[in-house]
C-alpha cells in the first residue's frame, strides 16, 4: 500500500508503477533526503511539535534506514516510487507509528527540491575543484613548457607567432570563468525549500529557517510555491555545465589536431591514448575525442531541462521528476570531462622544438613588418600594403621571407633599415608583443601567477 493511499481502492496498474518510478536515479540522493529528514525532524522538535523521545526515535531510526541504504541491505521496491517514500516507509517499520509523524509540515514536493539542492552544492563544489584542479596542471604545464614557439592562428591559418603559454591561459581564463559561474549559480542553490509543504506553507508552527540552518544551507526559498515549483537554479547549473563543457570541447580539438603528425605539437601519453584493433602503429586520442563527443550529451541535458518546465502551470507537476535525469547526467559528465582534461594534460608532452626551424621566414611575420613601419611612423594602413606586397614578392620567386635583402626591402619602402631583420627573429616578434594580456613571456608569467593566487 503506498504511503498515499487512502483515497483508493485498488492499487496502480504494474505497468504505471514502472512508468512513474525515479527510485533509480532518486537513490543517487537518499544522503541528502535523510540528512533533510534529520533536520526537520528536530527542528519539529524544537518547536514542540514532537517530544524530545520522538525526535530521538526517528533520528535513530533515519540512521539505522541511511546504514542500510549504505551498506545495499536494504533495496527498496519500485512500488515505493521514490527515495522520499523508500526511506520514510522502511523507517516506519523500524520505529512504528511514530514514524508517520515525521512528515507533519513538509510534502514530497519541498523535499525533493530540498534534495536536489544539497545534492547539486555538493556536486558543484566537486566541479569547482574539479576545474581548480585543471586550471593548476595548465599553469604547470605552462611552466614548464609554456615558452615553446607555435603558430596562433586564426581560421586555422597561421596568424602570429606566440607562445604556447600565450594560447594555454585563453583556456584557464575561460575555466576560471566557469568556476565563477559554479560559485554564482551556488548562491542560489544555496536556499532550503523545506517546509514549503505541497505550496501553500503549513499551519504547524514550524521554523523554516532552523531546518534550512541544520542542513548547511545559507538560507531559505521566500516563497512557498516558489520553493516548490522552481527549476531555473537547476537550468543554470546546467547552462554553466553547458558553457564549461564548450570550452573543453574546443580544447580536446586542439588536442586531436595537435597530436597528428600534421601539427605535431603535443603527444598524448600513454595512460590517456588508445590503440587499433587493426593497424598497429596507432596512438589515438580517444579521450579527448570522447570530451568533445560528450559535450554534446550536456546540451541535450541543458535542452531537456529547459523545455520540461517550459509551460508548466504552477505550482508542482509530475513533469519535473523527470529533471534528475537530466541534471544529474549533466554535473556527472562535466566533471568527467574536467578530469580527464586534467589528465591528459599532466601525462602529455610538448614537442618544444617543433616550429623553431619551420617558422623561419614564415609570412606569419608579415605583421611584423607592418609594425616595423608603423614604428618609424607610416601610416598601419600603407604599412600594411607593403607587407603584403612583400609576402607577394617572396611568393611569386616559391619562397619566404628568408628571400628578403635589405635592397628589396627599400624599394618596397624607403623607411626600411638593416634592423629591419631584427624584426623578422621569431622569439624577439613573440618578445615585442609586452602590452598588456599579450605573448610576451613575462605576460605569460603575470598571467600564471594571477591565476595561481
Ligand atoms: N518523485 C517525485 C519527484 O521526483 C517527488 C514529488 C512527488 N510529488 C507528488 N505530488 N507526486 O518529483
Amino acid at each position: 500500500m503506498a504511503l498515499w493511499s487512502g483515497r483508493f481502492e485498488g492499487g496502480p496498474a504494474a505497468a504505471f508503477q514502472r512508468f512513474s518510478e525515479s527510485l533509480g536515479v532518486d537513490l543517487m540522493m537518499f544522503e541528502e533526503d535523510v540528512a533533510g529528514s534529520m533536520a526537520h525532524a528536530t527542528m519539529l522538535g524544537e518547536v514542540g511539535l514532537l517530544s524530545e523521545t520522538e525526535v530521538k526515535t526517528l533520528i535513530d531510526g533515519l540512521a539505522q534506514v541511511r546504514s542500510e541504504l549504505r551498506e545495499g541491505t536494504y533495496t527498496p521496491g519500485i512500488e515505493l516510487e521514490d527515495v522520499h517514500m523508500a526511506v520514510e516507509s522502511r523507517l516506519i517499520d523500524i520505529v512504528g507509528p511514530v514514524g508517520g509523524k515525521l512528515h507533519t509540515a513538509r510534502s514530497r514536493n519541498d523535499q525533493v527540491a530540498t534534495d536536489v539542492r544539497l545534492w547539486m552544492l555538493s556536486n558543484l563544489r566537486i566541479l569547482d575543484e574539479a576545474l581548480a584542479g585543471l586550471i593548476d596542471a595548465l599553469c604547470t604545464r605552462i611552466e614548464q613548457d609554456g615558452r615553446t614557439l607555435i603558430p596562433g592562428f586564426t581560421h586555422l591559418q597561421r596568424g602570429q607567432p606566440i607562445w604556447l603559454g600565450h594560447h594555454l591561459l585563453a583556456y584557464c581564463w575561460m575555466l576560471h570563468r566557469d568556476r565563477s559561474r559554479v560559485r554564482d549559480c551556488m548562491t542560489r542553490m544555496d536556499l532550503s525549500p523545506l517546509g514549503a509543504g505541497a505550496m501553500a506553507g503549513t499551519p504547524h508552527p514550524i521554523d523554516r529557517k532552523r531546518s534550512a540552518e541544520l542542513m548547511g544551507f545559507a538560507g531559505v526559498v521566500e516563497n512557498a510555491m516558489d520553493a516548490v515549483a522552481a527549476r531555473d537554479h537547476l537550468q543554470e547549473a546546467a547552462s554553466l555545465c553547458a558553457i564549461c563543457v564548450t570550452h573543453l570541447s574546443r580544447m580536446a580539438e586542439e588536442l586531436v589536431l595537435w597530436s597528428t603528425p600534421e601539427f605535431k605539437i603535443v603527444r598524448m601519453g600513454e595512460a590517456y591514448a588508445t590503440g587499433s584493433s587493426i593497424m598497429p602503429q596507432k596512438r589515438n586520442p580517444d579521450a579527448a575525442e570522447l570530451v568533445r563527443g560528450k559535450a554534446g550529451r550536456v546540451y541535450g541535458d541543458l535542452q531537456a531541462l529547459l523545455t520540461m518546465v517550459k509551460g508548466l502551470p504552477l505550482a508542482y507537476n509530475r513533469d519535473l521528476q523527470e529533471d534528475r535525469h537530466s541534471l544529474f547526467d549533466a554535473m556527472g559528465t562535466t566533471i568527467a570531462c574536467v578530469e580527464m582534461m586534467q589528465g591528459m594534460w599532466s601525462t602529455l608532452s610538448v614537442y618544444t622544438e617543433r616550429y623553431t626551424e619551420v617558422l623561419k621566414g614564415d609570412f606569419l611575420l608579415a605583421t611584423e613588418l607592418a609594425d616595423y613601419l608603423a614604428a618609424k611612423g607610416v601610416p598601419f594602413r600603407d604599412a600594411h600594403h607593403v607587407s603584403g606586397s612583400l609576402v607577394k614578392w617572396c611568393e611569386d620567386r616559391g619562397g619566404n621571407f628568408s628571400l628578403l635583402t635589405l635592397e628589396v626591402l627599400q624599394e618596397h619602402h624607403s623607411a626600411f633599415e638593416a634592423d629591419a631583420f631584427d624584426w623578422l627573429e621569431l622569439e624577439a616578434a613573440v618578445e615585442r608583443r609586452v602590452s598588456h594580456g599579450g605573448t610576451a613571456w613575462s605576460e605569460v608569467v603575470r598571467q600564471v601567477a594571477l591565476l595561481r593566487a
